[in-house]
């Protein structure tokens, strides 16, 4: 059975990765999780400068999935570079490392930054983080997309994920544009922008007031973005949303996605990763396959 992927100029040695955001910068995963049986980590975005993130509450649980505003709280690219990728570099996995720019230049500036480092794999923009206050949400607008993607790739030799937003009217357009820029991938989806209210405070319960929906209530959203997209675009699509088990898994590999990132998962059941690698074989040998790639976008209409 072959569970490698490769996504344009990305190889990975199978199409489950964990999501940043929810698998920290790994180390505070290391007794937990097996990482070289993952086919990559992309670990907490990083930004130009350190950033404290958004007041508390920054998460709560919602009825159906979490909902968080954690605002990019990170130390900022220097403290990165010098502190968290000395650990990344030699893991037996591959490493995308995943930044946020305030301005395009910052942008520009970080990944040329990023792209000096040995050791990593490639490199996800994170043009779709929906809490950063004072920001721009690059992945709105197709041509601020497509103008990201190419002056990063200009400067970067490393593969680029554009991880796209889905608080938009039609994601295909984005993503379009991010492969016209030269993105090797896209990855879809971030979180959902929700509310949640403490009426009797009459309050926002969260910080920020609004916040980002994942977890398995995001899913069908997801998989209906993944499968447009797919269906529209040539540039591979990882899948990205709700995603906790084997089945959620091999659903995004039928509707479209070349890969998968497995994000909430991780704060509740952090090996699920692992067990869905262990399972995957028998899951392709169901539908008769002996790849990954022969399932990807088999759904039928
Ligand atoms: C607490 C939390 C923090 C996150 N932080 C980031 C982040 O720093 N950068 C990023 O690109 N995505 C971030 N995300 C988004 C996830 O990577 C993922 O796109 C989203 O949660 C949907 O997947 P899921 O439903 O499997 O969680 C975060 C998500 C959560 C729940």
């Amino acid at each position: 059975m072959n569970l490698t992927v490769t996504l344009g100029r990305l190889h990975l040695k199978n199409p489950i990765l964990v999501a940043s955001g929810t698998f920290g910068y790994a180390r505070e995963l290391a007794g937990v999780v097996d990482f070289a049986r993952l086919g990559g980590v992309i670990p907490k975005t990083v930004t130009q400068q350190p950033r404290a993130g958004n007041p508390p509450p920054r998460t709560v649980e919602t009825t159906a999935g979490m909902l968080n505003a954690i605002g990019l709280d990170n130390d900022g690219i220097d403290h990165f570079v010098a502190h968290h990728l000395p650990y990344l570099r030699p893991l037996p996995t591959a490493v995308i490392a995943n930044i946020a720019g305030k301005t395009e230049d910052e942008f520009v500036r970080m990944a040329e930054q990023i792209g000096r480092e040995a050791g990593l794999a490639g490199l996800e923009l994170n043009l779709s983080c929906p809490n950063v206050s004072g920001g721009v949400d690059f992945a709105v607008n197709p041509e601020v997309t497509r103008r990201v993607v190419q002056r990063v790739r200009d400067v970067c030799p490393l593969p680029l994920v554009a991880k796209l937003t889905p608080n938009v009217t039609d994601i295909t357009v984005i993503a379009q544009a991010a492969a016209d820029g030269g993105a090797d991938a896209v990855s879809l989806v971030n979180t959902l922008v929700g509310l949640a209210v403490d009426w009797k405070r009459r309050k926002p319960i969260l910080g920020n007031v609004t916040g980002g929906l994942s977890g398995p209530a995001i899913k069908p959203v997801a998989l209906r973005m993944v499968w447009q997209t797919a269906r529209k675009v040539k540039v591979p699509v990882i899948g990205i949303g709700g995603i906790a088990t084997l089945d959620d898994v091999m659903e995004f590999l039928v509707a479209g996605a070349s890969a998968v990132q497995l994000g909430t998962v991780n704060f509740y059941d952090p090996t699920a990763s692992v067990r869905i690698v262990d399972g995957l074989p028998a899951a392709l040998s169901q539908l008769g396959a002996d790849n990954v790639k022969d399932v990807v976008g088999t759904l039928t209409v």
